[in-house]
């Protein structure tokens, strides 16, 4: 008998370098840590009130695969004014996280030996996910031009061939802050239409985007119900959310009954007093996600400035997300970087690596802290640059 270990797909999973960065300087109390992408704030009170109070209620069983009709009329309203054409309850369903969402669309939509495109660096769950699945995996590399991030559509496109099966973009993309040009998205969708590929659309960083006026970031404003579109979404990033783990898809109508399905069969439905806490921040949360953009657009120019004036660094423009990517002169490798950061200054932050080879030599800083401790950051990092 063969010795009792996991799948080789699951067996061949690349370890989380952001992991292994933390583990090196977790005990050390001296570290200021920028390495995880969450807020260093909590969850707005009126969304944790709401939370408690259902729980102080006995909301504490289980509800529709779905998630909760309530939950999915406040989505659905919410949606609507947001993307400006109608999102119905009957493309809705919830998940137990923005990642959840992920793992359900592929389970939805990919089968083993499937090519799947996706455009990298890229936060490490959306190329790893696809590969549990056994899909086989090809990515487009994100380029720069003129102090910005890129995408190259030739080369996308050149990818999306007629034996392609999806395509996930994350855009707001983690970790480089580059949003796809809406004229990109039509092209995207169009190519997607004619090759009957599936798009798979990472928007959990939608609502962060910089651009005045806040111009949409979503397939979901040009796509029709019927379009192979599934686009997952987080209470995570937008309503200061993380720990809660609860997010949800838009799907064509057609699909919603096989994913409600599917939910029994991974979760089985989301925990009820925390989708009344969903319903509190989509139906009163907009001042708190309109405050949270404000904040991050300004240490995005914070830490931007800083680094620029930093000799030796190279700092595209995010133009939406939480971080900036990224890398300085003759520092190849990321990982090595990224410890010895810690080592000398206490500094933590990720190294480009973990989002792929596309991301080696680059680090990625979470600016989403208050604006001393970025500060505080910032002035390590010149110690270790001018030391
Ligand atoms: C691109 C991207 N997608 C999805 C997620 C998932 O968020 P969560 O599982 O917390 O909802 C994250 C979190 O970092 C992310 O960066």
């Amino acid at each position: 008998m063969s010795a009792p270990i996991a799948r080789p797909e699951v067996l061949s999973l690349r370890a989380s370098q952001i992991r292994e960065v933390a583990n090196a300087g977790m005990e050390r109390e001296d570290v200021l840590a920028f390495w995880v992408g969450e807020s260093d704030q909590p969850t707005p009170s009126f969304i944790r009130e709401a939370a408690a109070s259902a729980l102080l209620e006995g909301k504490t069983y289980y509800t529709h695969n779905l998630g909760r009709t309530d939950l999915r009329t406040a989505l659905s309203a919410y949606l609507t004014r947001l993307h400006g054409r109608p999102i119905g309850t009957g493309r809705l369903a919830i998940a137990n996280s923005g990642v959840n969402a992920l793992m359900l669309a592929a389970q939805a939509v990919v089968s083993p030996g499937d090519k799947v495109v996706v455009v990298a660096p890229v936060w490490p769950n959306v190329v790893e996910i696809p590969r549990i699945l056994s899909a086989r995996m090809q990515t487009v590399a994100l380029d720069r031009a003129q102090g910005h991030w890129r995408l190259d559509l030739e080369k996308l496109m050149a990818a999306l061939t007629p034996d392609t099966k999806a395509l996930f973009l994350n855009s707001p993309n983690n970790p480089t802050g580059w949003v796809l040009p809406s004229q990109d998205r039509a092209a995207i969708l169009e190519r997607c239409r004619k090759y009957g590929i599936w798009l798979i659309a990472d928007d959990v960083y939608e609502r962060l985007v910089f651009a005045r006026p806040v111009a949409p970031a979503s397939f979901l404003e040009m796509a029709d119900d019927d379009d192979r579109l599934i686009s997952t979404n987080s209470f995570s990033k937008a309503w200061r959310m993380t720990g809660w783990r609860l997010g949800w898809m838009v799907l064509p109508p057609a699909l919603t009954e096989a994913m409600g399905v599917l939910v029994e069969y991974n979760t089985s439905c989301a925990p009820d007093f925390i989708q009344s806490g969903a319903v509190a921040a989509l139906t009163h949360g907009e001042e708190a996600v309109e405050a949270l953009r404000t904040e991050l657009r300004a240490a995005r120019d914070q830490v931007l400035g800083a680094l620029r004036q930093m000799p030796g660094v190279e700092a595209p423009e995010p133009e939406g997300g939480m971080y900036a990517f990224f890398r300085i002169e003759g520092h190849a490798n990321a990982m090595a970087l990224a410890k010895d950061l810690i080592d000398k200054v206490g500094l933590g932050l990720a190294p480009g690596s973990a989002f792929g080879e596309e991301g080696e030599g680059w680090l990625r800083w979470c600016f989403a802290a208050r604006p001393e401790k970025n500060a505080t950051g910032l002035a390590r990092l010149a110690n270790y640059l001018n030391g």
